[in-house]
């Protein structure tokens, strides 16, 4: 019996294996799929009209309170931290971040704030490096007070937070650009606070 089948079993193969060989190919042709399933399914267009949603009859809705715009993400500066002809790092925090915070003074405590929150666990609140997290067998993360990271631009200790460093966590998913741009700013905070330490421990 299992001998009989033995040929039906080849034919079918070559046949299948055939019919696989024209994946890949383009065609203009509408494909044929026998099994539609999630093929098609009722669902709005961009910018379309809708009589569901009572406010304005339109299927895009207003932005959330307490939600980030993509389109913050559009300007290199406050998004990257990268100048617009991206030629460089941005040298100091930029002024609309600034003017978001209503004055340098709230920026820094939002940033005090926010770097207790996400920082300090590894870096120690003084910048130091001496975290609780070290002191459970993670890796010592290199102090803030020394010359080379008291001297990289405001818009690199951006990217470092956003994209993370070899060992450190990328924490641009976790907290918003203009928060990033105020821990810079008490990162900064720290290094002066702490310059004369730094001068003694880097010659
Ligand atoms: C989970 C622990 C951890 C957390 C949380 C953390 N870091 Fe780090 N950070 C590290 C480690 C480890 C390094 C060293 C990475 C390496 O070079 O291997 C580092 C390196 C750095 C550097 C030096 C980059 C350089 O150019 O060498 C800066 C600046 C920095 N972190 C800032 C921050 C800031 C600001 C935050 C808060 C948003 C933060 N880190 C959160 C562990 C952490």
């Amino acid at each position: 019996m299992k001998a009989q089948l033995l040929p039906q079993l080849f034919l079918g193969a070559i046949a299948l294996s055939a019919l696989a060989a024209c994946r890949g190919e383009t065609s203009r042709e509408t494909p044929i799929v026998p099994i539609r399933n999630m093929y098609k399914q009722p669902r709005y267009n961009m910018q379309g009209e809708s009589a569901f949603f009572k406010d304005d009859g339109r299927t895009m809705r207003p932005q959330v309170d307490g939600t980030i715009s993509r389109e913050t993400e559009t300007d290199p500066e406050l998004a990257k931290g990268r100048l617009a002809d991206n030629s460089g790092y941005v040298l100091t925090i930029p002024k609309a971040v600034v003017d978001e915070f209503g004055g340098m003074a709230q920026l820094l405590d939002r940033g005090e704030q926010r770097f207790g929150i996400y920082c300090a666990p590894c870096h120690d609140p003084s910048g130091g490096g001496q975290g609780i997290v070290v002191k459970h067998g993670m890796q010592v993360p290199p102090t803030f007070h020394q010359k080379r990271i008291r001297e990289i631009p405001d818009g690199q200790l951006f990217a470092t937070i956003s994209n993370g460093i070899s060992n450190m966590p990328a924490y641009g998913p976790q907290i918003r650009p203009s928060d990033r741009w105020a821990i810079v700013g008490h990162v900064r905070a720290l290094q002066v606070s702490q310059a004369s330490v730094a001068q003694k421990e880097t010659p």
